[in-house]
């Protein structure tokens, strides 16, 4: 199930991208006694981030229960400006003090193919799973929510246009390369993410407003717009927009 919800200003779009966080969190803990939450990187998300860790938030949140993962990381070292997790690290997770125990960062540090497999068995040791299984049909982690933004090339976590993780079926982590360039990724794969309780799009700016258009409403081609595959089997999918990024949308 698709719901697409455009708030007039950004505060009113991170207050509400809060608000399911905050929500979120407190059924899966009351559910099952933790919430698994993967969050996306980019600028895009760090002002809900500050926003959690804000005193408005951080006491809606029960931290110590929250095991936060990130959809996709960039290989660069944990302390540099570009990494996704010292964002996340910075906005979130020293304000509202969550414990190192409680994050799982990718270890870039290992180098590109160890530091996906490693991740593999992180999240397999969460969710008790067989992180050797390369079956298609293995178990799969199922995270309460999935966190992402899109790319104005139509790209969700680091799963790029015409990229070979596009086609991963049998792990949960891998590595990926944006299409003619250098730069190397790793992220999750569409089968992790597609078995989310729920998934989360929040997507801001004008830059944002022609992707948002084709990828929502456009012929479906994932190969070239890839956030068209982000399709929860049986989980909760919501596209959250400002105003300027769902300017092209129909109302
Ligand atoms: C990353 C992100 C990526 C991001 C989009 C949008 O590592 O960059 O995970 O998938 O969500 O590129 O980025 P912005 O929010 O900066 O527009």
């Amino acid at each position: 199930m698709r719901e697409i919800r455009i708030f007039n200003s950004k505060d009113e779009l991170y207050n509400a991208a809060a608000d399911v966080f905050a929500a979120s969190a407190a059924a899966a803990i009351a559910g099952g006694g933790r919430f698994t939450a993967a969050l996306a990187g980019g600028s895009t998300p760090e002002a809900l981030f500050r926003l959690l860790a804000s005193d408005r938030y951080k006491n809606a949140v029960d931290w110590g229960r929250v095991f936060l993962f990130f959809g996709d990381e960039r290989m660069v070292p944990a302390d540099s400006a570009e990494s996704n997790y010292r964002m996340a690290a910075e906005s979130l997770i020293k304000p509202a003090g969550i414990a190192d125990g409680n994050v799982f960062r990718w270890k870039t540090e290992l180098g590109l193919d160890q530091a996906a497999e490693e991740y593999e068995r992180a999240v397999a040791g969460l969710f008790d799973l067989d992180a050797a299984d390369r079956r298609p049909d293995r178990e799969w982690p199922q995270f309460d929510l999935v966190l992402l933004g899109m790319g104005t090339d139509g790209h969700a976590a680091s799963l790029f246009p015409h990229s070979p993780a596009l086609s991963e079926i049998s792990r949960f982590a891998v590595p990926n390369k944006i299409a003619g360039s250098e730069s190397e990724r790793l992220t999750l794969t569409y089968p992790v993410i597609n078995n989310s309780s729920l998934v989360m799009f929040l997507v801001a700016g004008s830059s944002k407003a022609d992707v948002a258009k084709e990828v929502l409403e456009g012929e479906f081609r994932p190969d070239v717009l890839p956030a068209q595959l982000v399709q929860p089997v049986n989980g909760r999918l919501l596209w959250l927009l400002d105003e300027a990024a769902g300017a092209l949308l129909k109302r």
